[in-house]
């Protein structure tokens, strides 16, 4: 076999891997069907309400209210269980900066709790240790698109009388139990960010089951007004966060393609999975017996260096890349590594109680890992490629592999 490529040898792969979003004239039909009808805005019956009743079906909600994004539908979903100053969220530190900036823009303080380092999640068997009587939600993220354990965490929300808000942000047509995330703890919210599986280059919604917490969600959306109201009564202090009808009729286009694509991710992901577990030092993450769907958002494997020859995460990521496939790095520093923590930048928002805990002293032994020396992604457009992309990559990691002496360490 040929050198590596990032020694100046000959790559594995010279073309690029299918791009994202995937379109075509129909979505460019539905969008200009709006603009040409003149009605862009969501406060009546139209494209964003019908999409919300799609979607949330999709999942098993019985209600979908969407908002512009999926960081306003965490911060709202936790202003629906009223979430007061001081109150205490339990969040993972492996996770888009997101589901922990949405707590302290609520005023309250995120705990952060370790990760199981097979699947990336919330650990269940660590959360206990982290409830206070301050404690008021439990907010689990599907990292990747593989459900966290949402028996575990909800058994133990009920024990201690706390909320369960899913962040889903990765994890549209992700199931547990055969049944949808989102719609399984109190609330659970999606983004529809341009590199989402499912996308309107901004966008999210808030799921529930609760008629209440519904009608209190969709009041927060729209300046504080009581359900369906659009005069000018204002029952609560909100903004606007409603999404147009441009981005609803991209949303109910491109859902007419999820399904087919989370199989084809399914298909391409198993078929890597066998396949890389075969290679020393390449672990693929473990998708529990009830995690029924993984949605596939990302591609995620532990690289174990001690099978490199000792190289760093960061030096197969750049041979890896050199070889032709897209890999990242993921998270690179726990969240509580990130100056808004260390340094209290939490500007008009943060409680007495957030500015006084000591972030940077954390040290959550897996997630360190994971950013640090294990966890590597690919992004999901990769896995809408063919078998033979699929074989570019397993050949790839293979042949760094073999001249695993060739990397720096
Ligand atoms: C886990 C997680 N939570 C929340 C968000 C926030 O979504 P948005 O970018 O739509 O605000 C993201 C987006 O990347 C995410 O990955």
């Amino acid at each position: 076999m040929a050198h590596l490529a990032v020694n100046g040898g000959p790559a594995v792969r010279a073309h690029p891997f299918p791009s994202w979003p995937v379109f075509t004239d129909e979505d460019a039909d539905a969008v200009r069907n709006v603009v040409l009808g003149g009605k862009w805005g969501s406060t009546a019956e139209g494209c964003v309400q019908t999409f919300e009743r799609q979607f949330a079906d999709y999942q098993d909600a019985r209600h979908g209210i969407c908002v512009t994004n999926g960081t306003t539908a965490l911060v709202l979903a936790l202003q629906a269980i009223d979430i007061r100053p001081g109150d205490e969220v339990i969040v993972p530190a492996y996770t888009f900066i997101a589901t922990a900036n949405a707590v302290l823009m609520c005023n309250a303080v995120p705990v952060f709790v370790d990760i199981d380092p097979d699947t990336y999640n919330l650990d269940p068997a660590l959360i206990e240790k982290s409830i206070n009587n301050r404690t008021r939600a439990i907010m689990p993220v599907h990292f990747a698109g593989l459900p966290a354990d949402l028996d575990r965490i909800s058994s133990i929300a009920i024990k201690h009388n706390l909320s369960v808000i899913e962040d889903s942000a990765q994890a549209h047509g992700a199931r547990w139990k055969n049944s949808g995330v989102g719609a399984q703890g109190n609330l659970g919210t999606f983004s529809f960010q341009s590199s989402k599986n499912l996308n309107a280059g901004e966008g999210g919604i808030v799921l529930t089951n609760d008629d209440e917490l519904a009608a209190t969600t969709r009041s927060l959306v729209n300046c504080g007004r009581a359900q369906d109201g659009l005069g000018y009564s204002h029952y609560r202090l909100a903004g606007n966060h409603r999404l147009s009808e441009l981005q609803g009729a991209l949303l109910q286009s491109q859902f007419k393609r999820l399904e087919a694509q989370t199989k084809l991710r399914s298909e391409n992901a198993e078929y890597l999975s066998t396949q890389l577990s075969r290679i020393d030092g390449i672990d693929p993450t473990i998708v529990p017996a009830a995690a029924t769907r993984h949605a596939r958002h990302l591609y995620v494997f532990r690289y174990k260096s001690d099978s490199f020859g000792g190289s760093s995460k960061s030096h197969f990521v750049e041979a890896l890349k050199a070889e032709g496939i897209p890999a990242s790095p993921g998270y690179s520093i726990p969240l509580y590594r990130q100056p808004v923590f260390t340094d209290h930048r939490f500007g008009a928002y943060g409680s007495a109680e957030a500015s006084e805990i000591d972030y940077g002293a954390l040290n959550l032994v897996e997630t360190e890992r994971a950013c640090q020396d294990e966890a590597i992604w690919f992004g999901q457009s990769v896995l809408l490629g063919t078998k033979e992309d699929m074989d570019d990559i397993i050949l790839a990691i293979a042949k760094i592999r073999e001249r695993r002496s060739e990397l720096s360490s």
